[in-house]
């Protein structure tokens, strides 16, 4: 039963068929929901297809078939998804595809910029989520100089300067030492978002998330025996597949 209401629908993706130029389709006859508030993990082997989800999510590529509706609406233009890409937030999976500017306090305050805010508005956006990120005192640095941990925090802070209604991110975890991962789940939990986070470690999506979703032949469905694996100790290899009493 689906009690779930329709206002509260963010998207709703219906026999969603995608194919890299001759190549055999990555995505195939794909349904999937999205409501506010959803927390989702999506845990699926590398090359099926994760990343292309998000990015056809945002239109930066465009179905074969099917239909994708965001918001309520029918998306295809590409103007249509220039207001979308204001509303979700996509954290690319590599941190140099999201940072172009010189320095940090550019690049985060691009985004707001770009939006039609003043000058001292988008500063101050920018400077007030650097700081809830632990990252006041990189607002000078040279962005093409930061560690790849420190570009991902920074490549967040781009994408929360946009303040966004949904966050897709796609792999947030990767080169984050300990504390920074530690940081990192502490601000998902802080934050009041309904979010996507693509990730291997199961440890993480069982923390951060309230469902945890696979993908395999082109399709994404919920993974009912990760869902139901309960956690309450840390393993070395989280990934692994593992039994627990
Ligand atoms: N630009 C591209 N051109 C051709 N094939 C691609 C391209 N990008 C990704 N692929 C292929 O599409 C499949 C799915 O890729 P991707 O969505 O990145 O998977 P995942 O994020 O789950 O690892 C992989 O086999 C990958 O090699
Ligand atoms: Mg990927």
């Amino acid at each position: 039963m689906n009690t779930r209401e329709d206002a509260e629908r963010i998207l709703k993706l219906r026999g969603i068929r995608f194919a890299y130029p001759g190549e055999n389709p990555v995505l195939n006859d794909l349904d999937f929901d999205l409501y506010r508030g959803d927390r989702i993990g999506l845990l699926a082997p590398n090359g099926s297809g994760k990343t292309t989800l998000f990015h056809l999510i945002i239109g930066l590529l465009a179905p074969n078939a099917g239909i994708l509706e965001i918001f309520g609406n029918e998306v295809t233009a590409e103007r249509d998804f220039i207001a979308i890409r204001r509303k979700i937030g996509l954290l690319f999976q590599d941190a140099d595809d999201q940072l172009f500017s010189p320095t940090v306090m550019e690049d985060v305050a691009f985004g707001p910029l770009n939006m039609g805010k003043s000058k001292d508005e988008a500063l101050a956006i920018s400077r007030r989520v650097l700081s809830f990120l632990g990252l006041s005192a990189f607002e000078d640095r040279i962005t093409f100089k930061l560690s790849g941990g420190e570009k991902k925090l920074v490549s967040l802070a781009t994408v929360l300067a946009m303040e966004p209604e949904v966050l897709l991110l796609d792999e947030p975890m990767n080169g984050l030492d300990h504390h920074t991962r530690m940081r990192l789940r502490e601000i998902l939990e802080s934050i009041d978002l309904t979010y996507i986070i693509i990730s291997h470690d199961i440890d993480f999506l069982i923390d951060t998330t309230s469902a945890i979703y696979t993908m395999a032949d082109g399709r994404i469905m919920k993974d009912e025996q990760v869902s139901i694996h309960q956690h309450d100790h840390a393993h070395l290899f989280g990934h692994v597949p593992h039994k627990h009493k």
